[in-house]
């Protein structure tokens, strides 16, 4: 309404000489400010309906002070007609005024000298006040007369009035002035072209500096990106890629080819998740079984075995798989059902342990596990596989720490230097597959195996600068970053940049 008013009041007058004074006007009526007209003339300005010119009007105003002296005359001469003819103690003539009133009054009389305050009386020191000049003039303002620039001076500074200044703007009609604003097109509509007056029309012209709809699309995890460097760097390693696709596995695959004993603690449900439905496995090699159960009962191949007496029931017992050596050990064994040759294998997929969560574990995560299968090797030819392939990750400074796995001898705990944190962090567990495990299998005597394991999620939260992996992986992960994550090029990078 504001701007109907403003392009309708000048299609009738030459101009608007000051908005301020027009929105007074229309104030009236109650429903426009001069807020809502000042906007309408700054849009319409832009637009060329109209020409404006800034005016600013400043206004003298009364302040609360001010308008009571205008009223009722200033303190100074109230005090000086409360003082008879013949003097007044202080005290009498105290009692006639407010206290903060009276001490004003006291020293502007006695600045006047209109008064004389003596010992025991307050006496008048000239006959008459004629004029009571500080309501003279404040009453020339009220009434908007000018006062002289002393006077106003003065006024001020005893705060009896304040300037009030007020931006407005005189407006005439503009180049495009129309009575009504056109509504400008956005969009060329069919409806335009149907009224075929597309050249009438007023189009917004483009903003090119706006930013595009946001495109929206897939994007990988960072687990992915990760894994999918380890896959490359497995690959030029000249490894093969082992098939994971099944979480649930035997006990039997998980723990027993492993010459895991069956009252391992890892066995237990407080560690391992077993299933329900189905709780058991179909079929196991039986013959393979046989040679298992029997090395871990009473040995062979030069081994005493545990001693203990194997149970088939707990072999069967399905599970969700602890780790992807469990693949391993079906892979190695289907391998030593053929001709020997040698192999190189590797996987990386989902592994399921019973913990409990805190900002470093689930209890699911991947793992990357390698394996070299061939006559003749060596811990030396672990250390040196494990130095090429963490050479690749961007850690080159590898130092190995004796440790223990049912199914390795030697084992070995592998700590990389980490540049960013100025430290040798764990990074992996590896070993050398027992004979216990091989030779049950049926591999060669001369074959050994070479393997090592590691998470795919401890790089992945070092590369990704993630320190708790609830952020990573799970319901709380933060989509946003998860679509704003950079790509992953690990061991490409330059030495700084890599893990
Ligand atoms: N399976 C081991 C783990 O879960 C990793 C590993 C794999 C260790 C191969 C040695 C050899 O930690």
């Amino acid at each position: 309404i504001a701007e109907e008013a403003v392009l309708g009041y000048l299609q009738n007058h030459p101009e608007i000489p000051d908005s301020q004074l027009f929105a007074d006007q229309l104030a009236a009526d109650g429903k426009i400010n001069h807020d809502d007209i000042a906007n309408a003339i700054k849009s319409l300005t832009g637009h060329k309906y109209v020409d404006s010119q800034e005016i600013t009007t400043e206004k003298w105003l009364l302040t609360e002070e001010g308008k009571t002296y205008a009223a009722n005359g200033s303190p100074e001469m109230r005090l000086f007609m409360a003082i008879p003819q013949e003097g007044i103690t202080k005290e009498e003539l105290q009692k006639k005024f407010d206290a903060s009133v009276f001490k004003i009054a006291c020293a502007q009389a006695a600045k006047n000298k209109w008064v004389d305050f003596g010992k025991q009386l307050v006496t008048r020191k000239i006959q008459r006040v004629d004029d009571d000049r500080v309501q003279t003039l404040l009453l020339r303002i009220q009434n908007e007369k000018d006062i002289s620039q002393d006077d106003i001076k003065a006024l001020t500074k005893r705060k009896l009035i304040v300037l009030q200044v007020k931006k407005g703007f005189s407006v005439r009609r503009g180049p495009t002035y129309a009575p009504k604003r056109k509504k400008i097109a956005t969009d060329l509509t069919r409806d335009m072209l149907q009224r075929g007056n597309v050249d009438e029309e007023d189009f917004k012209p483009p903003n090119l500096n706006a930013n595009g709809a946001p495109t929206e699309g897939g994007c990988l995890h960072p687990l992915l990106k990760v894994r999918k460097q380890l896959k490359d760097i497995f690959l030029q390693m000249g490894f093969e890629e082992m098939p994971t696709n099944r979480y649930v596995e035997s006990s039997f695959w998980n723990f027993d080819a492993l010459f895991q004993p069956q009252q391992h603690p890892a066995r237990d449900s407080h560690d391992t998740f077993f299933l329900k439905v189905p709780s058991t496995t179909k079929e196991l090699p039986e013959d393979y079984v046989e040679r298992v159960k029997r090395i871990h009962e009473s040995g062979g191949y030069q081994s005493r075995g545990y001693g203990y007496d194997w149970k088939r029931e707990e072999a069967n017992k399905n599970l969700l798989r602890t780790h992807t050596t469990a693949i391993s050990s079906r892979m190695l064994y289907l391998l030593a059902q053929k001709p020997f040759s040698p192999k190189k294998y590797f996987s990386i997929d989902r592994v399921f342990r019973n913990e409990a969560v805190d900002r470093t574990h689930l209890a699911e995560f991947h793992q990357i596990e390698g394996l070299i299968c061939d006559r003749g090797l060596t811990l030396g030819d672990l250390i040196g596989v494990l130095e090429d392939f963490f050479s690749r990750l961007g850690m080159s400074n590898l130092k190995f720490k004796p440790a223990y796995n049912p199914y390795t001898e030697p084992s070995m705990e592998i700590f990389g230097y980490h540049k960013g944190f100025g430290k040798y962090v764990e990074i992996g567990n590896s070993g050398m597959f027992r004979p216990e495990m091989l030779l049950p299998m049926g591999l060669p005597e001369d074959v050994s195996v070479i393997a090592w394991g590691l998470s795919l999620e401890r790089p992945t939260m070092i590369r990704y600068g993630i320190d708790n992996i609830r952020d990573l992986f799970g319901h709380k992960v933060d989509l946003a970053l998860i679509k704003k994550n950079p790509i992953c090029r690990i061991g490409l990078e330059s030495d700084e940049e890599k893990l």
